[in-house]
């Protein structure tokens, strides 16, 4: 697998999954094979804050599907984020999956672990929201910058926004996003780095 896509929002069928999708159609059509996965269909419970990890670099919650996540955070080398906002971030579902990667922070940060460092590798975030403030995805992208950190990928990422999408079908009507996406997707799919991350926040 070259790319993890990873879909945050509960809408299994919403604007974020189309976002999603037509970003891993063009990286496979740019040669990479790509993997999504869906938050929606998966059971994620949440961080308790217990702090075990940092001692053990194991999450205490061993019977939800982390166990088989973890692995594939801590070895893809390009992942894509894709989610709405809700409140100006992440959606619960996809945050109980940021947060349950305190235990690859605290493998790199607490215990000193350096196998899942990725130097070469990328992320890309795709957001979108109904709204259109300016500030609109400042949140989301420290919580993503922080989330790739605590992965061991590089800090810096790629990324496209759009705002004023919020009925089920809003951005699958627009074909100028939709195409953006497409091309978007297909240069991340490239093999190589493809240039540095525009994100500096
Ligand atoms: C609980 C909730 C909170 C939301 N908060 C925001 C927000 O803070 N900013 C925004 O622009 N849109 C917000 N929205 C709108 C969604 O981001 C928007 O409808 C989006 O297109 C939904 O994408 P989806 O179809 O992938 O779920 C919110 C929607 C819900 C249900």
């Amino acid at each position: 697998m070259d790319i993890l896509g990873l879909h945050l929002s509960p809408r299994r069928n919403g604007n974020s999954a189309a976002m999603l999708e037509e970003f891993l159609r063009g990286a496979r059509h740019g040669g990479a094979a790509a993997e999504s996965y869906f938050v929606a269909d998966h059971d994620i419970r949440a961080c308790t804050g217990c702090a075990a990890c940092e001692e053990t670099g194991q999450c205490v919650i061993t019977d939800d599907d982390m166990a088989e996540l973890y692995p594939r955070l801590a070895t893809a080398p390009r992942i894509v984020v894709a989610t709405s906002l809700f409140f100006y971030d992440v959606p619960a579902g996809g945050k109980a999956l940021i947060d349950r990667a305190q235990t690859l922070w605290a493998r790199r940060y607490r215990l000193g672990q350096t196998d899942m460092l990725r130097p070469d590798g990328r992320g890309f975030l795709l957001a979108l929201g109904a709204t259109k403030g300016r500030d609109l995805f400042v949140p989301v992208s420290l919580c993503v910058k922080y989330f790739f950190d605590a992965l061991g990928l590089p800090r810096q990422f790629d990324h496209l926004f759009f705002r004023q999408i919020e009925g089920l079908g809003d951005l699958a009507g627009r074909d100028d996003y939709m195409s953006q996406i497409y091309e978007a997707g297909r240069a991340f799919g490239r093999k190589g780095r493809g240039g540095p991350g525009q994100n500096s926040e």
